[in-house]
Order: C-alpha cells, then sequence, then structure tokens
C-alpha cells in the first residue's frame, strides 16, 4: 500500500478501507510516514470528508495506536466527556453523583488550557489532592468507592497528539470527521462501555452553530455504536459561563454547594441531564433515570462520594465539610453596571480570557497556575440591574487585575428590554 495512492484516492473523493487508514495511522506514529504526507492527505480529507464506517476505522485506528486501558474488571463503567467551557464544573458533580447512582467513574481528565478549564486543575485546588495512582490502586479506588479520577499518564492514542499538533499548522483542525475521531479515539482507549458526551454550542465552545454541534454530536454517537459502545450526547448552550463562578478554587466551591442541594440552577440542570443520559444508557427506566439522580442530591449521598473520593486521593476530606476553609485570593474588585435595564448577554468566551489574564488558566502546556484567582458573576441573564449596582466581583492577586476588570466589563451586556430565555439543554443525539 503506497501512501501516495491514499492521498491520490482521497483527493479524488474516494473511500478508504480499514487496512488502509490503520496502516497510514501505524505507520505515521512509528515514524514510517513523514508529516507531509500526513499533512497532504488531511487536506484531502478536509475537502472531500469521511464516511462514517471511515470515521469509525480511524478513530480505532488512532485509539489502538497506544495504550488501551483495561476496566473489564469493573462493572458499569461509565465515562463522560465535555467538548469544553468556560465555568464547566460538571465533572466535580456529575461524577460522584454517577458513583453515588452504583455506577463507577474511572476517569482520566485533561488540564485546561487557553480559556477553557480542566477538572484536575479544578480538583488541585484541593489540598493534597493527587491526580496520580498507579493501576491498582486506580482500580481498587474505582471499585470500592465508584470513582477515580487521574491525569493523563498513560499513552493514550498518541496518534491523535502527533495529528491534532499537524492539523493545527495545516488550518486542518475545524473538520468535522478528524474532530470527532480525535475526541472519540481518547474516548475509547480510556475503556469506559457507556460514554456520555456534553456537545458544547456558543461562543465559548469549539462548536459556534447548534448545526455544527448538531453534526459533531451525530458523528461520535456513530462512532460510539459502530465500534460497540454505549455513546449519547446532550448539546447543551456554551454562549454564556455556567454557574457564577469561574476559576479553580472558586469552581470547586460551587460544586461543593451544587452537591449539598444548593448551587446554580443551570449547573444542577445539566448535572442532573448528564446523569439521565447515563442512566438510559444503562439501562434505567426514564422514571429511575428521573428520579434517581435527584434522589443522590438531595440524600446526601454523592456528596459523601465527592468526600470518600478526595480523601482516597490524598486531599484533606475537611474542606468538603467546610468549604470556608479553602484559600479564595483575598483581594477583590467589582464591575459596577453601567446603566439600569437587564443582563442581555455574558459573553463565555470574554470571561475565561479574563481569568487566562489573571492568572488562572495556562497559555501552554505545563505552565503554573494561581488556583485563588477567578470571577464571580452576581447576576445571571434577564436579572434587572440598576446603574451602579455590583454585577460581577474579580478575585485577584494583582496580576493582570486592569485586563481582567475590562475583559469582564466587556463581556457583560445591558439592555433596555428584557431578553428572551434561552434554553441550556439545546438537544440529545442518542
Ligand atoms: N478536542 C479534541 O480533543 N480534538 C479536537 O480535534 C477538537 C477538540
Amino acid at each position: 500500500m503506497r501512501i501516495p495512492d491514499l492521498i491520490q484516492k482521497k483527493r479524488d473523493g474516494g473511500q478508504h478501507t480499514e487496512a488502509e487508514l490503520r496502516t497510514l495511522i501505524l505507520d505515521y506514529v512509528n515514524g514510517q510516514v513523514p508529516d507531509y504526507q500526513v499533512a497532504a492527505w488531511l487536506m484531502a480529507v478536509f475537502f472531500k470528508g469521511m464516511t462514517a464506517e471511515e470515521t469509525t476505522y480511524l478513530t480505532l485506528a488512532m485509539a489502538e495506536s497506544g495504550d488501551m486501558l483495561d476496566l473489564s474488571s469493573l462493572s458499569h463503567t461509565v465515562d463522560k466527556h465535555s467538548t469544553g467551557g468556560v465555568g464547566d464544573k460538571t465533572s466535580l458533580v456529575l461524577t460522584p453523583m454517577l458513583a453515588a447512582l452504583g455506577l463507577t467513574v474511572a476517569k482520566m481528565s485533561g488540564r485546561g488550557l487557553a480559556h477553557t478549564g480542566g477538572t484536575i486543575d479544578k480538583l488541585e485546588s484541593i489540598p493534597g489532592w493527587s491526580p496520580v495512582l498507579a493501576d491498582e490502586p486506580f482500580l481498587k479506588q474505582a471499585r470500592e468507592i465508584g470513582l477515580a479520577l487521574v491525569g493523563q499518564s498513560k499513552n493514550l492514542a498518541p496518534a491523535d497528539g502527533l495529528l491534532y499538533a499537524l492539523r493545527d499548522v495545516t488550518a486542518t483542525v475545524d473538520c468535522l470527521p478528524l474532530i470527532a475521531s480525535s475526541i472519540m479515539s481518547k474516548k475509547l482507549a480510556a475503556g469506559a462501555k457507556t460514554i456520555v458526551l456534553d456537545v458544547k454550542v456558543g461562543s465559548g465552545a469549539f462548536m459556534k452553530t447548534l448545526e455544527d454541534g448538531r453534526k459533531l454530536a451525530e458523528a461520535m454517537v456513530n462512532i460510539g455504536k459502530l465500534s460497540g459502545r454505549n455513546v449519547r450526547a446532550v448539546l447543551t448552550d456554551m454562549e454564556t459561563p455556567l454557574g457564577f463562578m469561574t476559576g479553580n478554587t472558586l469552581e470547586v466551591l460551587e460544586a461543593i454547594s451544587t452537591l449539598k442541594g444548593e448551587g446554580p440552577e443551570d449547573l444542577r440542570e445539566l448535572c442532573l441531564a448528564l446523569a439521565k443520559e447515563t442512566l438510559l444508557a444503562e439501562g434505567f427506566s426514564e422514571e429511575e433515570a428521573d428520579r434517581r439522580p435527584r434522589e443522590v442530591l438531595k440524600d446526601g449521598s454523592a456528596l459523601a462520594k465527592l468526600r470518600a473520593f478526595v480523601a482516597s486521593q490524598g486531599g484533606d476530606p475537611r474542606y468538603i465539610d467546610d468549604p470556608s476553609l479553602f484559600h479564595v485570593a483575598p483581594e477583590t474588585v467589582e464591575v459596577k453596571a453601567g446603566q439600569s435595564g437587564f443582563i442581555a448577554h455574558i459573553e463565555a468566551l470574554k470571561i475565561g480570557q479574563a481569568l487566562l489574564v489573571l492568572g488562572g488558566g495556562r497559555e501552554t502546556k505545563g505552565e503554573a497556575i494561581d488556583h485563588s484567582v477567578g470571577i464571580e458573576l452576581l447576576h445571571k441573564i434577564g436579572d434587572a440591574v440598576e446603574a451602579g449596582q455590583p454585577i460581577a466581583r474579580i478575585y485577584h492577586n494583582q496580576k493582570g487585575k486592569d485586563a481582567a476588570f475590562t475583559l469582564v466589563q466587556e463581556a457583560l451586556r445591558i439592555d433596555a428590554a428584557k431578553p428572551a430565555e434561552m434554553p441550556l439543554i439545546l438537544g440529545h443525539i442518542s
């Protein structure tokens, strides 16, 4: 099989076989196919697309290019993936809920990059908590508590790392089959039988329109079906940040209060929707999938799972019992309403960028971050505000405070008319 023939086949609109895609990907990872040939092939894919079968074969080849986690000793393994957003602390609430529902979450999570946050950074706000666990303790904890969460220590889907870097410099990132295979290859390699995807749509997300979000969700659900996993997706709004808090420690605080049955309505709604989708995928009835997630929030069992999980990974559980122990940046500055009216828009991207300039996020991999800084929104879209009233609070340690102030000010728009209500959940794909 000659690589120029494969490039030509795709260039001319042909369809690859499983063997062709496997050869291309595995030989590329082994260093036998140079970047320039793969770059030409990526551009051909960009213009000619891929069928559902091709996308699945590509995904499987990428998943199998490195370690495949073996979770077969665990029962009811479930995983959740968000395509990334601002203030998205859903995993911190949802994963203990799923454990309390009797499912097993043995999950690898990422760190934040650019304006989107990462679960590992958020959890590292809890003193002592470590994202590092060897294989045996990882499986044991997942079996006993139902929840173990580690950083990306394994060599999962190395083909994706190589392809992503090449896509980045060849203008082939925004190509649906390539995005779908990139996300799903890592999820398949991570081993869970059931995968629930939160596909974010809007200015703070990777997919800017509902139509694009739906196509991506359909492609990923399809890959899951064709590769023998239970995959469902929920399309959710990411025009505005989720909840009130953005920033690592602040988000942990908001997650704890949501697990106590308090917390912001939108975060609670999303966690209930994702838990329901997971239970439906696991074969529960519609009635149970609706009822049981509410129960584990109400009876404290989800919060108890978070406490046990934190303690088991070295974290100090007193912080879960008494969140006032958390260190939040002591200096604050408030953004005030420039006019009376209604909060009409809160631009997620700008809030994410404000966190970045405060030092709470990273521009490049490996940078240290300040967990204590962040932005607290004091209002949601549709709230009436008076001129001069505080509408957001910035917690800072001096770094970037002026730039963050400008960004938060720009992110918040006030109109004279009350805006139409926007739903959070935009669709379901199964
Ligand atoms: N996230 C990924 O993991 N891969 C992409 O290609 C896009 C978003």
